[in-house]
C-alpha cells in the first residue's frame, strides 16, 4: 500500500501507479514492510509483540502517549497529526518510524531513523536515530534493543554507511549494549 518507486501520490492521498489506483488509508504503512528485520520480527513475536511501520491510525493506538516517556508531546489534533504524517509519507525514502505493539495492538515502543543524503563520502547516506521510547511499564524487556536493531536494519538496507544519535549520559549504557560507541560531542542552539 505504500507508494513504491515510480508511483505518484496526489494531495488527496491517492496513489496512481500505471492503470492502478490505490487509496492510501489510515492503515497504510509509512514505509515498506519489507524493511522490517525478519529476525527482529521473529524474536518479538516469540514474546507476544509485533513490529511494523507507523500508520496514520496510530493517532489512536497510544503512539503519542508512548512518546511522552521521552519528552513533551503536546496535544496535537488528529488533523495536525495527519498533516505531519502525510508530509512524512510523501517522503518515505527519508522518514522511517516504526512501532512495537503489545497483544492488544497498543503501541508500547517506537523509534525513528531519518536518512540524510550527503555529497561527501561518495554521495554517502547517514542514518539519524531519533525519538526512541518504550512505555514505562514495558521497559527492561529488550524492546528498546529490538527497536535499535530494527532501525539499524532499515538504515543498512537503504544504503546508509553509519547511524548516529544524540543521547543523555544516563542512556549511554543502553546504546553501548546496542553496539554504539561514544563519538564526538553534541552541540545545540535552541530557538
Ligand atoms: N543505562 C544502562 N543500560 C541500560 C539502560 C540505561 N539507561 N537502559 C537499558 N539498559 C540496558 C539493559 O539493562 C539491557 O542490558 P542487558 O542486555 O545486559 O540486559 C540493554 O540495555 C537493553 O535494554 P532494553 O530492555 O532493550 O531497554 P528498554 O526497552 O528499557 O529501552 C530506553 C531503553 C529506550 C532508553 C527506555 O528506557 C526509554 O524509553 N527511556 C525513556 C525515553 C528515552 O530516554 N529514550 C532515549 C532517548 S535518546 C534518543 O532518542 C536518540
Amino acid at each position: 500500500q505504500t507508494p513504491t518507486e515510480g508511483s505518484q501520490m496526489s494531495t488527496n492521498g491517492v496513489v496512481s501507479k500505471g492503470a492502478e489506483m490505490q487509496t492510501v488509508g489510515d492503515n497504510a504503512d509509512l514505509f515498506s514492510e519489507s524493511l522490517i528485520s525478519p529476525a527482529v520480527k521473529a524474536s518479538l513475536q516469540e514474546v507476544g509483540y509485533t513490529i511494523r511501520p507507523l500508520r496514520r491510525s496510530d493517532y489512536s493506538t497510544g503512539y503519542l502517549d508512548c512518546l511522552r516517556v521521552l519528552t513533551t508531546v503536546g496535544e496535537p489534533s488528529q488533523t495536525a497529526f495527519n498533516e505531519r504524517y502525510d508530509f512524512m509519507a510523501s517522503r518515505n525514502d527519508t522518514y522511517y518510524i516504526l512501532v512495537i505493539c503489545d497483544s492488544a495492538s497498543k503501541v508500547v515502543g517506537t523509534g525513528a531513523v531519518l536518512v540524510e543524503r550527503k555529497f561527501i563520502h561518495n554521495m554517502g547516506m547517514v542514518g539519524h536515530i531519533e525519538d526512541i521510547a518504550v512505555d514505562k511499564n514495558q521497559q527492561g524487556k529488550k524492546l528498546g534493543l529490538r527497536i535499535i536493531q530494527a532501525l539499524d536494519y532499515v538504515a543498512e538496507k537503504v544504503g546508509c554507511y553509519k547511524c548516529i544519535l544524540d543521547c543523555s549520559e544516563a542512556n549511554e549504557g543502553f546504546y553501548v549494549k546496542c553496539g554504539f560507541k561514544r563519538a564526538g560531542l553534541e552541540m545545540a542552539h535552541y530557538y
